[in-house]
């Protein structure tokens, strides 16, 4: 199958660290032979349960790659979902640069819309049996495509957010960065305090490079971990959906939470056709007493 990139970054090189929107490279897919076994149904719930309780109880190193679906029960919109449109604009559309240059106060609406939504939304179960996670295990790190910050909120420490951070706004003429909780914002779109120019939201946007050195960080646990989770993302959206194959290719179990299929099912070896906040809850109960002190 040849790669379909809808939006294709400028600074795309090999694996690139530009936000591309398309299905993973081919040549990025596991070689894993055919028949690998796929264990699908959430009726094999036990099988699965009990299969990564083994695998978690020898104390493995962990890495987690979530996307907008683990918020989807805090009452977040995700982007590809029911919900997904506001005022008929697809993200694909708004979040760009181009779309700001043309329209930054359409882009800002979308923004202080979703940054209102998010404000008035807590953390879920799913995001707080992340949290024990962390504290439980000594090589564990948490990868997340969500601006939202609710890992943070839910008690996370070290996250790696790779499309950045939508309580954080940036001059566009000094590229200074600060923290932003105004909500709603007055005036749209907002300006500098320090110098008067127009900010931007402090997010990745289509075409534009991850921060580099946080995804240098995703990729090193990706390519170093003994087990890798991949919870409520559709995994259509590029570098971060070809994390989870650096793992699959050394062999790693894949474990997916997901209530649809995704383009990683195939690389999966545990797949829990569940809602995050059901399912990561159900892992979390296998592991020892002690691992729930948050
Ligand atoms: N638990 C787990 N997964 C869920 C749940 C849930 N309760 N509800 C929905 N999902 C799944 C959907 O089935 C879907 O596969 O979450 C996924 C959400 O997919 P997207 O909306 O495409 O979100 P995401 O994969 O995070 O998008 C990636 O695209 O627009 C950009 O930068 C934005 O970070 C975002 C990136």
């Amino acid at each position: 199958m040849s790669p379909i990139f809808r939006i294709v970054s400028p600074n795309f090189q090999g694996m690139g660290i530009g936000l591309l929107y398309g299905q993973s490279p081919a040549s990025l897919r596991n070689g894993r032979p055919l028949g690998y076994p796929v264990q699908r149904e959430m009726s094999e719930l036990e099988t699965n349960l009990a299969g990564l309780e083994k695998i978690l109880l020898g104390g493995p190193k962990i890495a987690v790659l979530t996307g907008a679906g683990i918020s989807a029960e805090s009452g977040i919109p995700t982007f590809r979902g029911e919900d997904g449109l506001w005022k008929k604009h697809r993200a694909e559309e708004l979040a760009t640069p181009q779309a700001f240059y043309h329209a930054p106060a359409l882009v800002w609406e979308w923004y202080d819309w979703r940054r209102g939504i998010i404000a008035s939304k807590e953390p879920n179960a799913g995001h707080r049996a992340l949290v024990r996670w962390e504290r439980y295990f000594p090589h564990f790190v948490l990868i997340t495509q969500n601006v939202d910050g609710l890992h943070r909120r839910a008690g996370s420490q070290n996250v790696l957010e790779l499309h950045g951070n939508i309580w954080e706004v940036r001059c566009t003429r000094e590229g200074t960065i600060t923290e932003n909780y105004e909500s709603p914002l007055n005036p749209i779109p907002p300006l500098c305090p320090a110098c008067g120019a127009m900010l931007r939201p402090n997010v990745v946007w289509f075409g534009e490079s991850l921060p580099a050195e946080t995804l240098e960080e995703a990729y090193a646990a990706s390519a170093s971990c003994d087990l890798m989770f991949v919870i409520g993302t559709s995994a259509f959206v590029q570098p971060a959906a070809s994390l989870p194959l650096l793992a699959a290719e050394r062999g790693v179990p894949i474990v997916e939470v997901n209530p649809q299929p995704t383009p990683l099912t195939a690389s999966a070896d545990f797949v829990f056709r569940g809602r995050a906040g059901d399912v990561l809850p159900l892992i979390d109960e296998r592991l020892p007493a002690g691992s729930t002190g948050g």
